[in-house]
């Protein structure tokens, strides 16, 4: 499969994607990132592995629609068969949604659908849960709500704090988003139904 990946900050896990596509049997390519933020340290480490890198800057249109529009025609040119999303943090029209709907996969750094949005740390915190994670979706017009295809847990600690915890979770972070996008692109998870189904494979 072909691999676009979205970004618009540091990038840590866009590099675990662009490093597991490194091995030759990795089922997937990555062949481009585009980041709305002309700043995002994501940027300068595809450059350094050589991937081809864009910038749609969203300040640069004067609407979502047309910030979409901008996005949708590099993607038509990049033409992946798979959009991934790594940290990055604009919410996209319906009309964007559609035109991707199923190809589009996001990691979020909470076990969804328990702390949907952001500063989900800070809130599992706040919460005492006792287990936290992260979750691979797959994009839909509902933030954080579409269909999951993986997840991984880690235990929260009693000296945790927001640091200590988002450390742990994005150690798994890393992990789990190779995996999840190679399962995709091997059709080892796909759509049925509404929701992800994985044959039993380790979802
Ligand atoms: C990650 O925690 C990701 O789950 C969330 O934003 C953060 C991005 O970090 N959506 P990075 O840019 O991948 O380092």
């Amino acid at each position: 499969s072909r691999v676009a990946i979205l970004v618009s900050g540091r990038g840590s896990n866009m590099a675990a994607l662009i490093d597991a596509a490194a091995e030759p049997s990795f089922p997937a390519e990555i062949i481009g990132v585009i980041s709305n933020r002309p700043s995002a340290g994501a940027l300068a480490i595809a450059e350094r592995a050589g991937v081809a890198t864009t910038v749609v800057d969203h300040k640069a249109f004067p609407s979502r629609e047309a910030f979409d529009d901008a996005l949708h025609a590099e993607l038509v040119r990049l033409a992946p068969d798979v959009v991934c999303f790594a940290g990055f943090m604009r919410l996209l029209t319906a009309g964007f949604i559609e035109r991707w709907e199923g190809r589009m996969l996001n990691i979020h750094p909470a076990l969804l659908p328990s702390f949907k949005g952001l500063d989900t740390h800070a809130r599992a915190l706040e919460a005492g849960v006792k287990l936290h994670g992260c979750t691979v979706h797959l994009v839909t017009a509902e933030m954080d709500a579409g269909p999951i295809v993986a997840q991984a847990a880690a235990p929260v600690l009693d000296g945790d704090d927001e640091p200590t915890l988002a450390a742990r979770v994005l150690a798994l972070e890393h992990r789990l988003y190779p995996r999840a996008l190679a399962m995709w692109a091997r059709g080892e998870a796909r759509l049925a139904g509404g929701r992800v189904r994985t044959d039993g494979r380790d979802g």
